[in-house]
């Protein structure tokens, strides 16, 4: 079996404290493939992990106490909603340690609601971080069996910093990238919430295969990757939230290989062949933001493979 290379990166570590940053997430290609009687969907989609990160610190704390900060402040619902507090109380619950207790400071830079995964990938590193303070024997089965149980991508964030995922998006099959990816993300000052965008998809008579989009990125070829990027979920997030359409066809315009949705939204992504024209496209789609538009977030991304380092963006 393949090594674990958890996409959470230990930024420090001792015996009571830990530090992880825990990657954004870009859908390249995502195809909804049926409703199921769980009420998920089924899925088939490309995901890959890039430089940006959120940064979650986690120590140990006396017998049964629970403590999250989260900054800034307001940024994200900090009690036991939060994802990373769910993955605490899970992992305690199986592993018999219910009276470990912790304290966790989560620094959130990956907007919410945006599709990028922020919110998976912090409980990712809460599993993994977690399990390494408390010195826990778990197999990577197990593991992945509780980030399936706090939401369907955190078995990404787990596996593999580039993944084949399918299921309702839980099943990672790793897959190999040929180079760098670099790309603009445009965060729009709206979030969407997964499950309106998921309630209001029309299901493919034919779904798109995804096989050329895989091959693309084995290969290293950026063009014919640009070709296939593919979101079914792009088209309820645009009737959904009508900023977006204008932001999708703006971006576009700027890049080389059109934008796309990643994730149920509200980011959208343009892949780019080089650092500098993914600079260049951000620019020029920053300069033809109209006055009166609201503000987006944009930032310039690299494919976290292989390198695997988080920047401040
Ligand atoms: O698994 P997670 O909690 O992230 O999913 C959030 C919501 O997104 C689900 O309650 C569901 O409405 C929707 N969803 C879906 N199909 C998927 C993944 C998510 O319908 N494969």
């Amino acid at each position: 079996p393949a090594e674990q290379r958890p996409a959470p990166l230990f930024v420090s570590t001792s015996s009571t404290a830990v530090a992880l940053a825990a990657p954004a997430k870009l859908n390249l290609f995502l195809e909804v493939l049926g409703r199921r009687r769980d009420g998920y969907h089924e899925l088939a989609t490309l995901m890959v992990a890039i430089d940006w990160c959120d940064t979650l610190e986690i120590s140990l704390g006396a017998e049964g106490e629970r403590y999250l900060e989260c900054e800034p402040a307001g940024s994200v619902p900090c009690g036991p909603e939060n994802l990373v507090w769910r993955a605490a109380e899970l992992l305690a619950d199986r592993a018999g340690r219910k009276a470990a207790g912790w304290r966790m400071r989560l620094s959130k830079r990956v907007p919410s609601q945006a599709g990028l995964g922020g919110g998976s990938s912090d409980a990712a590193a809460a599993l993994v971080g977690l399990q390494r303070l408390w010195k826990l024997a778990l197999t990577n089965e197990e593991l992945l069996a509780m980030g399936a149980a706090v939401g369907s991508d955190v078995p990404f964030f787990l596996a593999a910093p580039v993944g084949w995922c399918t299921g309702r998006g839980e099943v990672v099959a790793e897959e190999r990238m040929a180079c760098p990816l670099h790309f603009v993300v445009v965060c729009p000052p709206v979030g969407l919430a997964t499950s309106r965008v998921y309630a209001a998809v029309k299901l493919p008579a034919v779904p798109r295969d995804g096989s050329g989009v895989r091959e693309a990125l084995r290969r290293g070829e950026v063009s014919a990757l640009g070709e296939c990027l593919f979101n079914r979920l792009q088209e309820p997030a645009l009737e959904l939230e009508p900023l977006l359409g204008r932001l999708h066809r703006r971006l576009a315009q700027a890049a080389p290989f059109g934008a796309c949705l990643s994730g149920s939204g509200s980011a959208l992504f343009a892949l780019c062949r080089s650092r500098s024209e993914a600079v260049h496209v951000a620019e020029k789609f920053l300069r033809q933001q109209p006055a009166d538009e609201p503000r987006s977030r944009v930032v310039v991304v690299q494919s976290l493979a292989p390198d695997r380092t988080c920047k401040e963006k």
